[in-house]
This record gives C-alpha cells, structure tokens and sequence, in this order.
C-alpha cells in the first residue's frame, strides 16, 4: 500500500513536469490570488485585462525615465523581447510560447519580487502578479 502510494507520487511528478509549463503558471496565479485575496477579501480572481493595463502602464524611474514592463517585453509577451539596457534579446515571458518559463516556481516567485523592485521601486501587489500571470496566460500568438 505503502509502496503504490510511492510509485503514485513519482509518477505524478513526472506527468506534472511534462505539463510544468501552462500549469505551474496556473499554480502560482492562485497563489497570488490567495495572498491577494487575503489582503483584499474583493478580490477573488486574477483580471487578464488588469494584467494588460499593468504591463502597459508606465512608470518613472528614480532618474526620470519612463518605463513599461512592455519596454523590454514588447506590448506581447509571446514575442522575443530586447533588454532597452543592454540591447540583449530576452526569451518570451508567455509560458506558452516559452515552455522554459515557470518551470521553477521559487525562482520566479524571486524573479518577479527582484524585477518589481528594480522597475517600480517597490513589490509588485499579489494581485498584479496574479493578473500579469492571468495576462501572459493569454497571450498565445507571437506578432513577429
Ligand atoms: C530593462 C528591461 C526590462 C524591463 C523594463 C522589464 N523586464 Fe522583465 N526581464 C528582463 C530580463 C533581462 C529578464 C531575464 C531574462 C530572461 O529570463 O530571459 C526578465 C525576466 C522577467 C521574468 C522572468 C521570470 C522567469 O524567470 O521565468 C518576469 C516574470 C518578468 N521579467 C516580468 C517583468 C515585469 C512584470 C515587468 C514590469 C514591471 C518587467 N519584467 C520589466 C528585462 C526587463
């Protein structure tokens, strides 16, 4: 019984890699979703359109500059994006384009908290990362 519950597990985990992909991007929106939700009982569902807006929306750097996630991403996040600092191309954020991302959650989890700070000077909200997962979720079709 014992030894079935092992081999369960073990093969679980290899069908959930096989997927880790779009799935472990769902999982870690509901993850935001929770904390965010815990912050703000209202909010109960992570907004793609939010997402959108937020990707979008500029904000002023400490010398001035404006920026959007959208600057280095492209206003797609299933396109290759091109860092605006070091001219490097960045791989597609959308999972689905990407299979690369969201593979190691933690890693992302401290991505994300590292980025927000080095853009907006402060955390992302929980709930703008949820709807910036939610947004990425949408996005299937590269325009280039
Ligand atoms: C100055 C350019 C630049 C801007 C602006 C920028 N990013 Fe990034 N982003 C990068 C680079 C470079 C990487 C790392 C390269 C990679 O992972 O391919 C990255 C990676 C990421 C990742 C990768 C997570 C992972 O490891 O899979 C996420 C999520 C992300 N950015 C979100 C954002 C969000 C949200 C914003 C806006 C608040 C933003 N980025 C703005 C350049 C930028």
């Amino acid at each position: 019984m014992k030894y079935k519950l092992i081999l369960t597990l073990i093969l679980s985990t290899v069908a959930f890699n096989a997927s880790a992909d779009k799935t472990n991007a769902i999982r870690l929106e509901q993850r935001y979703v929770t904390l965010a939700n815990s912050i703000n009982p209202s909010y109960s569902n992570a907004s793609s359109v939010e997402g959108k807006v937020f990707f979008n929306r500029k904000f002023k750097l400490a010398n001035g500059k404006e920026i959007a996630c959208a600057s280095c991403h492209t206003t797609n996040p299933a396109n290759v994006g091109k860092n605006i600092v070091t001219g490097k191309s960045i791989q597609p954020l959308s999972p689905i384009t990407n299979p690369k991302r969201f593979t190691d959650l933690e890693k992302v989890e401290d991505e994300f908290t590292k980025h927000c700070n080095d853009i907006l000077g402060t955390d992302c909200l929980p709930s703008e990362k949820a709807n910036f997962i939610a947004y990425l979720l949408t996005e299937y079709t590269p325009t280039k």
